[in-house]
């Protein structure tokens, strides 16, 4: 299975502009020639400089998070064809954040699923259970949901398009990295599940990354994992010595 690694960086809200230029400008010289793919979901106000500064370096710019739809009275919101024209090639959805303290459902972030690949952007669709789900004994019930309702009316050869970061949510700033594992027990989860939505072939295609707490003392461990095709990393993505160690993993 070719499957190219994939290192990306969420930034949330943190960095200017003027910080991401100096980030890309110093992260480049420290990573290998032959590595994983490298991505970082910067601010909005930081993408165009994130964009120019990312030229010709093979590292791709994304953003957190759009609306679902492409236009209209939505006061503050960012459209899938406005981050395009922007030049990025990827798109967080769904982070559980965007779940826990905005609101977002399933079906909101369905539609943002739809629009994003309408416009080409590569959607980096975000699942986890949270703490308690676990607890319950439910971990799988929740993902599963999370699948069904946010890859609805999706298509296998669109369904290939899309990358999937499982983020269990009792993993992400808090230091509690899920073993490895559990993280391959969840990872080849929802590959099975893909497989008998989109078929296997589809399903082989498809990058599915683990976040939450990934550092670079243990990001080794977890791609050796044979459904872990990458990282969504947040706090450890800020530091670019730190980020650049999980990129030469
Ligand atoms: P963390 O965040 O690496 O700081 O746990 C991951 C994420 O929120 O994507």
């Amino acid at each position: 299975m070719s499957r190219v690694p994939q290192i990306v960086g969420n930034w949330k809200m943190y960095k200017t502009a003027a910080a991401a230029r100096e980030f890309i400008a110093a992260l480049q010289p420290l990573i290998a020639p032959v590595c994983a793919r490298v991505c970082l979901a910067v601010p909005f106000t930081a993408l165009e400089a994130a964009v120019a500064a990312a030229k010709g370096t093979g590292i791709r710019i994304g953003a957190q998070n759009m609306h679902d739809q492409n236009e209209g009275a939505f006061t503050g919101e960012i459209s899938a064809c406005m981050l395009q024209e922007s030049g990025v090639s990827f798109v967080l959805l769904g982070h559980s954040e965007r779940r826990q303290y905005f609101a977002e459902t399933n079906s909101f972030i369905h539609r943002k699923v739809q629009r994003a690949l309408e416009a080409r952007l590569i959607p980096i669709l975000c699942i986890g259970e949270q703490f308690q789900e676990r607890e319950r004994g439910d971990q799988k019930k929740v993902l599963q949901m999370q699948l069904e309702e946010c890859l609805q009316e999706i298509f296998p050869d669109e369904a290939s398009r899309i990358i999937i970061a499982y983020e269990p949510v009792w993993a992400i700033g808090t230091g509690k990295t899920a073993t490895p594992g559990i993280a391959q027990e969840m990872h080849q989860f929802i590959r099975n599940w893909l497989g008998k939505r989109f078929g296997s072939e589809s399903a082989g295609k498809m990058s599915l990354l683990y976040g939450g707490s990934v550092k670079p003392d243990n990001i080794a461990e977890l791609m050796v994992q044979t459904d872990i095709d990458g990282a969504l990393v947040g706090g450890a993505s800020l530091n670019v010595e730190s980020f650049a160690q999980i990129v030469n993993y």
